[in-house]
Order: structure tokens, then sequence, then C-alpha cells
């Protein structure tokens, strides 16, 4: 309460297993899932003209979503011209009426909750639980971020001698850009967006090539929710090109970035390179994420939540577990346990109630995963693979669990449902710790004990941004689980916690004398 302020509801979302919202729900769904839609960049609150691409759903192969226009070089560098135009004025406009756009946007999101489930399926392969979830996470994040605002925007007034005055109070930096990945197509893109926006800076948005329809439906409602056109600019486009010259063009104060920690090097990189403002970059990227699972663990809690951190969202989230951790004393059952839930999982059509594991994004990268298992496979650690159903016609991969011997095995983070396992001994703990601390990645973490003595000795010795004890890892929520990793993982700060717009704003002190 202290933290947050007035109290303040996250999105209650729908429940599908209960009938009288699942129906309704279905009836609206079943019409968007037979529909398409069309995207272009939008500046100034116009759609830009341009060569239209199709958009290909990724689990029915022949079927086009829609299509969409992709941005050019010049149409980015004039947006940028437009939106430092209109910085001043936007910068200027009282707090409390950019958080209450952001309230209006929340609302809207709410109410086109159907369409925006079926294209977070068609376009990203998403479920449609992921879908609820994804939209009500992009609720949370505006009706946060506008109870944030209204707070941490407030002037303080300072102490000082008699005859001046002294205040301290937030403001924007200039044109944000931001930068989003196709994994939550729209909440962490209007997390980032809204973040930006209602700290006082003027937009630029690229979000993801696989996933900008999303993107372009989340701006047409924020326009509608009465935006002013001019202080965002909607770029979709290819990362070489629209994303190479917003991180190369001097008049961006600042980058917000989710993605890949290659990709956030390369931006650095390009932001370090330019002779003008030193910009702040925001990223939040990859990770290798363990969960480590004692001898006094549940095996039956464990699997659950194995399952739950490893295949929702079919592995493709950045808190996902990559690898666990087991003590040999538990292994074998843990392991027959795994076996036997992994072989009841229902892998297909996201857009079906009853499906589990959907397609990954794309082909690339189910080759690239598709490589690695068989790498796994011919090196003989294959524990378990869930059986894939025939006919299916898309990008799908069945969820597979292999043994290793160290964490130090895996050449990099593998983005998909594939799970590593390794067993240790009791007197291996801080080995382990070691291990998973010199990966370099600091994300999610989950930890299995009824030991809370070792909990604690995990915990306090793991550097690491999202710490989860006896429960599953992914999921974080808006202003609970404030979400975001260290080192190779990302810069902080949290999103969806109460210091992530700090780092969108600049300080401005006044002295007059009066
Ligand atoms: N915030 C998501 C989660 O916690 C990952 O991006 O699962």
């Amino acid at each position: 309460q202290a933290i947050y302020g007035p109290e303040r509801r996250n999105s209650r979302g729908i429940n599908m297993n209960v009938q009288s919202q699942w129906l309704p729900l279905k009836q609206e769904l079943d019409e968007h899932l037979a529909r398409t839609w069309t995207g272009a960049p939008i500046v100034s609150g116009k759609h830009l003209q341009g060569e239209a691409r199709p958009v290909m759903c990724p689990y029915q192969l022949d079927h086009q979503v829609g299509e969409v226009i992709w941005a050019t070089g010049e149409q980015t560098r004039d947006a940028i011209t437009g939106l430092s135009a209109a910085f001043a004025q936007w910068n200027a406009t009282p707090v409390d009426t950019r958080a209450s756009i952001l309230e209006r946007t929340a609302d809207l999101l709410e109410q086109n909750m159907p369409e925006l489930m079926a294209l977070c399926s068609r376009e990203a392969g998403k479920s449609l639980q992921d879908g609820i979830d994804e939209v009500r996470e992009a609720v949370d994040f505006c009706r946060f971020y506008a109870q944030q605002a209204r707070q941490r925007f407030a002037v303080i007034t300072l102490p000082g001698p008699t005859g001046e005055s002294n205040e301290l109070y937030l403001q924007g930096r200039g044109v944000f850009a931001c930068i989003s990945p196709w994994n939550f197509p729209l909440a962490i893109f209007l997390g980032q967006v809204s973040a930006a926006l209602v700290s006082g800076n003027t937009v630029v948005a690229k979000p993801a090539e696989q996933a900008s329809l999303v993107a372009v439906r989340c701006v047409e409602l924020m326009l509608h929710a009465g935006l002013p056109g001019e202080v965002i600019a909607l770029l979709p486009g290819d990362g070489a090109q629209v994303g190479s010259v917003i991180s190369s063009d001097p008049r961006v104060a600042g980058v917000a970035f989710t993605g890949s920690t290659q990709t956030a090097h390369i931006i650095n990189r390009a932001l370090a390179a330019r002779d003008s403002a030193i910009a702040p970059m925001i990223a939040e990227t990859g990770g290798q994420n363990a969960m480590l699972v004692d001898s006094t663990a549940l095996p039956e809690q464990v699997i659950k939540d194995v399952l739950h951190s490893s295949f929702t969202s079919a592995g493709q989230r950045c808190s996902a577990l990559r690898v666990l951790f087991i003590q040999e004393d538990i292994a074998e059952r843990v392991m027959a346990l795994l076996k036997g839930a992994m072989a009841e999982l229902h892998i297909g059509d996201p857009s079906r109630r009853d499906t589990d594991v959907g397609p990954v994004i794309d082909a690339e990268a189910r080759d690239g995963l598709r490589e690695h298992v068989k790498r796994m496979k011919d090196a003989g650690y294959l524990i378990a693979e869930a059986s894939m159903p025939e006919g299916l016609n898309g990008h799908f991969l069945a969820p597979v669990a292999f043994r290793l011997k160290s964490i130090s095995e895996l050449d990099r983070e593998h983005f998909g449902p594939v799970l590593h396992l390794i067993t240790w001994r009791h007197d291996q703990l801080d080995q382990i710790i070691d291990e998973i601390n010199a990966t370099g990645f600091g994300l999610t973490l989950g930890i299995h004990s009824r030991n809370e003595d070792t909990a604690r000795y995990i915990d306090q010795r793991v550097r690491i941004g999202n710490v989860y004890v006896n429960r599953n890892q992914i999921g974080a929520v808006v202003g609970v689980q404030p979400f975001g990793g260290q080192g190779l993982s990302g810069t902080g700060p949290k999103a969806g916690g109460p210091h992530y717009l700090l780092r969108f704003a600049t300080e401005r002190t006044r002295t007059i004398n009066t």
C-alpha cells in the first residue's frame, strides 16, 4: 500500500471453465478466428501506405491471417522528426491526463479481449489461456503505470533558505524507442509503450516482425482512447533496417528493448557509437533458468510446476525453466513422474481449449530447436518426449526432456519446449550455485525444498532477478512479482514494479528566488 498508493485491482480475466463466461467468449472468438486483419505503420495518427506482406498462421500454414505493411528507413527518420517536435507539449501535459489515457486504453483492451486473443492465437500461436493472460497483463501494465505516474511525477517540495523555493520533479526524456518481442506481442509491447508515454516521452515503437498486427491493433485502441497521434509512431518492419535506424538516430533519448541478449548488445553498441546524448537502455533479455530441487521436495508438486514452467507457451518465455537440478535421492521418482506427465500433454491447435502446447513461432525457430534436439538425442541424453499427433500443419515441436551432466554443456538458451535435467549429490549444492551464476544469465530461478534454511541459502547466493520458492517460475504478475533479470538477462528495472518509470524519466530541480 505504501509503495503503490491507492488500491488498484489487477484485471480479472475470464475463467474458461465457467460455462457462463466461456460460451459468450467462444462465440466471439470463433468469429474473430475466422476473419483477417490488415496492418500498416501508424504515424501522426495515420496509417501509411506501402507494399503489403502476407502474415501466415504458425499452426495452419496455409491460412493467411492478414497482411502488414513494413516501414522504411526514411519513414522511420521522418517519424522521429515529428516525435521530436511533439515532445515539449506532451511532456508539459498534466500527468493525470496522460494516466487517464492509459486507463481508457485498459478499458478498451478488456472490451476487445476476444479479438485480441484471436489475433494472439492466429498471429503468434498463443493458446487461449495465454491469450487471456496476455490481455490481462497489458491491462494491468496500463493501470499500474497510470497509478505509478500520478504518484511519482508529483512535485516534491524541498527545504531551502527563506526567500527561495526548491522543487524536484520527474519529466520525460524525449523520443523513447520501444523495441518489443513476438512472444508477448501485446503485453510487453504495451508495457514498454505505456511506461514511456505516461512518463512524458513521445514513442517510436518497433514491434517484432513476427507479430506486428497485434501491435497495430493495440495502437489503434490507444488512439481511440484519446492518445494524441503526434506522440506515437508505430513502425512494423525489419530489425536490421527500422531497428538500426532507430538505435543509431541521435535524437533517440532512450531505448526499452526486450529480446535476445545478442540484439541487446547490437543496440547498445549503436547507442554508444552516436555522438549525441548518452541514452539509457532498458534491456530485458534471455535466461538459462534453473530450478533446484532437494530431497525434501514433494515430487508431485515439482512435476506440476516443472511442466508449467517448461512447456507453457511452448517454452517460449524468457522466464521458462530450462535446467532442472534434482537431488539424486528423489531423481528416479521425479523422472518416472515426468515421463508419465509428458505423455499426457496435448499438442496441437492453440485455439482449442484442451490444447496444452501450441506451435513455436516460425520455421526458423523450429529448425534451430530440432537441431538441438537431434544433437541431444545423438548424444544419448533423451529421457522423455511427448507424442506428436498425426496431421498437424504447423511449426510444432514435441516437448522433450534430456539428461545432462552439467549446465555448461548448453551452448546457449534454447527458446522452446526443451527441458534439461541434471542430478546432484547433497555435497554439490555450492558447485551448482556457482555453475548457475557462471552462465552469466540471471532471470528466474525455482527452488523446491521444504527446508527453509536450504531455500534461504540458495536465495542468498544466486545472482537472479526473480526467485520462486515451491511454485512454478513463470507468469509474473504486474505489481505482485515485478519482473526482470540481471547480467546477461538484462539491465533492470523491473517491469510491473515501483521503480520502472524512473528509468524512462529525467529529474528536474527548480530553484526560484522568490
Ligand atoms: N513476464 C513473463 C513471465 O513471467 C516472461 O516474460 O513469464
